[in-house]
């Protein structure tokens, strides 16, 4: 089976720091992969080497088995690869039809008369509605400024977006950080629905019970290094919780090492 997405030997330095350090990941299509660590193990630089905002060092990625030059977003995002950074960078004051298409406005070239550049706008907004329809997210207003949405309301709207238009990679960076109960879950089921379309998904989280809940495989990283895999379950979790804190080869009370508490979100 072709991996949707293959990542090889990724290695990324920032002066002194070596923030990858030979990583590999294969994310398949209709698989949820999660990528955990501590704080600084170097999550967030590898979905950015692989969403193009920073650039490898040294390494590969593949996507569907074919080398991709990624050198910036609009690479990764014409690879079919789609990002929810964990600001979401949303326009507060536009609704969620605006913020769909920001930056690929359909409105056509400016030489199109006026009624032609308002159909354009019309069928973003259908497109919009057809998009939430499909993901089977239920907003109250459709057309309100999403900054008078709520948290979970935003995200559900930043994960669409990025699900409408990517191909292939959906890669989500802490989606459900300071979500409550519901919000969190309409999130989760919206991963599940990306997954179910056959999406390939890699979800940063910190938030444990709903790595088990949405992913097939969690990888953990460590000082740059992807030091373990498991499958999630409860029973596995304790494993991975070793794999995080560096204690995985030793006893679960060890006490010769500086780093003996579990990693709660970040503070
Ligand atoms: N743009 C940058 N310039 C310099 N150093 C960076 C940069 N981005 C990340 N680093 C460093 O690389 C290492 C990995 O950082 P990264 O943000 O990938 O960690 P993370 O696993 O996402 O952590 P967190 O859970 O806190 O988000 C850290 O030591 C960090 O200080
Ligand atoms: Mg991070």
């Amino acid at each position: 089976m072709t991996a949707a997405l293959a990542v090889r030997g990724a290695t990324k330095r920032f002066g002194a720091v070596l923030a990858l350090d030979g990583v590999d990941l294969e994310v398949q299509h209709g698989e949820v992969v999660a990528v955990l660590g501590d704080n600084g193990a170097g999550k967030s630089t590898l979905i950015k080497c692989i969403s193009g905002v920073h650039r490898l060092d040294s390494g590969t990625i593949e996507i569907d088995g074919q080398p991709a030059n990624i050198t910036s977003p609009a690479a990764a995002q014409a690879h079919g690869i789609e990002t929810v950074y964990q600001d979401l960078a949303l326009f507060d004051n536009l609704g969620p039809s605006a913020n769909f298409f920001a930056g690929r406005e359909q409105s056509g070239p400016a030489w199109l008369p006026r009624p032609l550049r308002v159909m354009r706008r019309r069928s973003m907004a259908d497109a919009t509605v057809d998009v939430l329809e499909r993901l089977q997210v239920s907003l109250p207003d459709r057309a309100a400024a999403v900054g008078l949405m709520s948290g979970g309301q935003r995200q559900v709207i930043a994960v669409a977006r990025a699900a409408a238009f990517a191909s292939k990679v959906v890669i989500l960076d802490e989606p459900t950080a300071a979500l409550g109960l519901r919000e969190s879950r309409r999130v989760l089921d919206l991963i599940l629905r990306l997954r179910a379309e056959g999406h390939a998904v890699i979800v940063i989280s910190h938030a444990m019970d709903h790595v088990t809940e949405v992913a097939d495989r969690a990888i953990v990283m460590r000082r740059g290094r992807a030091v373990g895999e498991e499958v999630p379950s409860p029973e596995s979790q304790q494993r991975i919780v070793a794999l995080i804190v560096g204690t995985a080869a030793e006893p679960a009370d060890s006490t010769n090492t500086n780093r003996t508490t579990s990693p709660g979100p970040p503070v």
